[in-house]
């Protein structure tokens, strides 16, 4: 498909590149265009400007948060300003329900479609194409970008017609995978504390009662105190809490434990944590038990 990609960060340059490799006719744009480059290499054809990523069948934007989707997006020569009647934008960043339906309505007011498709899995998973892909949107427009996701991830699963609810899921997973964080940082802390050699103890517990990939990753990572370099930066992590909590509020669902995942967060950037694996907050508990948890 002739697709446009917007947003050559850790998981936008790998998604790319495996479009580019099952033989879809792409054009890439990064705001800094250094990391154009290696998909230029790889036969990617170059944007200079958003609106020239624009001219296909699809546009895609794997971008950091709201801020980047919404200036991209919505902002002067922009993709609703340049994209195609028919044409459909698929955001694939973890963004705010409020800003997916924002851009929901501006595509539709001018005859675009729009598919929310946000993803679980880490930079080496969208390497290899192993991504899990939860797509929301009109049906059809879903079924046409499927080529797309098959290049993409090992699984898509359309959730809804209506877009925020993949945006919805994606949200609820990162609180559930940051719960897990913590609750293994925890854990370590306290049998490491104890003398307990942490990587044996991460790895019973994830080869019995906790046999998921998650628990394999992220307790090895805090095990190993292995925070850098960072696959998916803490102050992306915290947008994710703040933008469950912020779904949470206006359906008024508490969540106790999405507050004190706030907290953990910021005590993490208050304390240098800027450019640390959002895993990090997973060694709060050990500094907290006295112990040092960086680079073990
Ligand atoms: N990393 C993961 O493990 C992971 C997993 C699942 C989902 N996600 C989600 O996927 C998205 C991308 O994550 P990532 O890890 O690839 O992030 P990243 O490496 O920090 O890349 C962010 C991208 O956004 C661009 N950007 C940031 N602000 C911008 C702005 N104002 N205008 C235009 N472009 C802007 C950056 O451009 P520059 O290069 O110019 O800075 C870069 O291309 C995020 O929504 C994240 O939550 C990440």
């Amino acid at each position: 498909m002739k697709t446009g990609f917007i947003g050559l960060g850790h998981m936008g340059s790998a998604m790319a590149a495996n479009l580019v490799k099952a033989g879809h006719d792409v054009t890439v744009f990064n705001r800094s265009p250094a990391k154009r480059r290696a998909l230029l290499e790889l036969g990617a054809n170059e944007a200079t400007r958003v609106a020239d990523a624009c001219r296909g069948d699809v546009v895609i934007t794997m971008l950091a948060d709201d801020t980047a989707v919404a200036d991209v997006a919505l902002g002067d020569d922009g993709i609703v300003g340049n994209l195609p009647r028919g044409a459909i934008h698929i955001s694939m960043s973890t963004i705010s329900v409020a800003l997916s339906k924002k851009l929901a309505h501006a595509h539709a007011e001018i005859g675009q479609r729009f598919v929310a498709a946000p993803v679980f899995g880490r930079p080496d998973a969208a390497a290899a194409a192993k991504l899990f892909i939860v797509a929301a949107g009109d049906p059809t427009a879903v079924e046409a970008c499927k080529p797309l996701f098959d290049a993409l991830g090992q699984k898509t699963v359309p959730i809804s017609a209506e877009p925020t609810a993949a945006n919805l899921v994606k949200l609820s997973g990162n609180f559930l995978l940051a719960a897990a964080i913590e609750a293994l940082g925890e854990a370590i802390a306290l049998v490491g504390k104890a003398g307990i050699d942490r990587r044996s103890y991460v790895d019973l517990l994830s080869s019995t009662i906790f046999p998921a990939p998650a628990y394999k990753t992220y307790g090895g990572l805090i095990a190993d105190g292995k925070f850098q370099p960072a696959a998916f930066v803490a102050p992306l992590g915290y947008k994710d809490i703040r933008l469950a909590l912020a779904a949470a509020e206006t359906l008024r669902v508490p969540m106790p434990l999405g507050s004190l995942l706030h907290d953990r967060f910021l005590r993490l950037l208050a304390q240098g944590g800027e450019r640390l694996d959002w895993a990090a907050i997973g060694g709060l508990a050990a500094q907290d038990a006295g112990e040092s948890t960086f680079s073990r």
